[in-house]
């Protein structure tokens, strides 16, 4: 592993870099510049469902990119052999980390799609509840992981 890691490293820090860029930068564009605006919709009805299919675009979007984010994370754990190293702490908190933000992306996939069937059979409290549950604290604590995660990999970074 530490002979490819050495051999593609450049590929592999683009890859994790890149899709935490998506991952991250897509949730901050969804929360701070498209919700805003989703928000202008007078008709409710409309309004959740445009935020409920903005939702399902972002998640459909960033999935691929949190998976290649973790593989790109194994290969330079065993590439830097970070688990044997004195920063092997920081290291599991990274993991941690990933860990965390991708339990709350699957929770809030599921939370999306009960909003979406609360839609369809016309119960709009319900759909309200379940986005507003997302925008309001799922995604920022994402975005905060995420930062935290980002300064983690700066450091690291700035050693390698
Ligand atoms: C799953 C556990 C993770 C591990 C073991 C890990 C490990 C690393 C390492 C070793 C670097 C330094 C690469 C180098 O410069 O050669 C790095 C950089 C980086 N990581 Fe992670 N990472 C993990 C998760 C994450 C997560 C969840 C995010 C954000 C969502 C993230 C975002 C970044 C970014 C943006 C950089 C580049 C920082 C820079 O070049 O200044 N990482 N990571």
């Amino acid at each position: 592993m530490q002979e490819f890691f050495l051999e593609y490293k450049t590929f592999i820090v683009f890859l994790h870099v890149i899709s935490a860029v998506i991952w991250v930068g897509g949730m901050v564009s969804m929360r701070y510049a498209a919700h805003p605006s989703f928000i202008e919709i007078e008709s409710p009805a409309k309004r959740l469902e445009r935020i409920a299919h903005g939702l399902k675009r972002l998640f459909t979007i960033v999935l691929p990119f949190v998976i290649i984010l973790l593989l790109t994370a194994v290969v330079m754990i065993k590439g830097y052999g970070l688990s044997q190293s004195e920063y092997s702490v920081l290291s599991h908190a990274k993991e941690g980390i990933w860990s965390v933000m991708f339990i709350n992306l699957i929770v809030m996939m599921k939370r999306r799609n009960r909003a979406s069937k609360a839609l369809e059979d016309g119960n709009f409290a319900l759909a309200k509840s379940q986005l507003e549950f997302i925008g309001k604290y799922q995604v920022p604590a994402n975005i905060l992981l995420g930062v935290i995660a980002i300064f983690i990999g700066s450091y690291f970074s700035s050693l390698f």
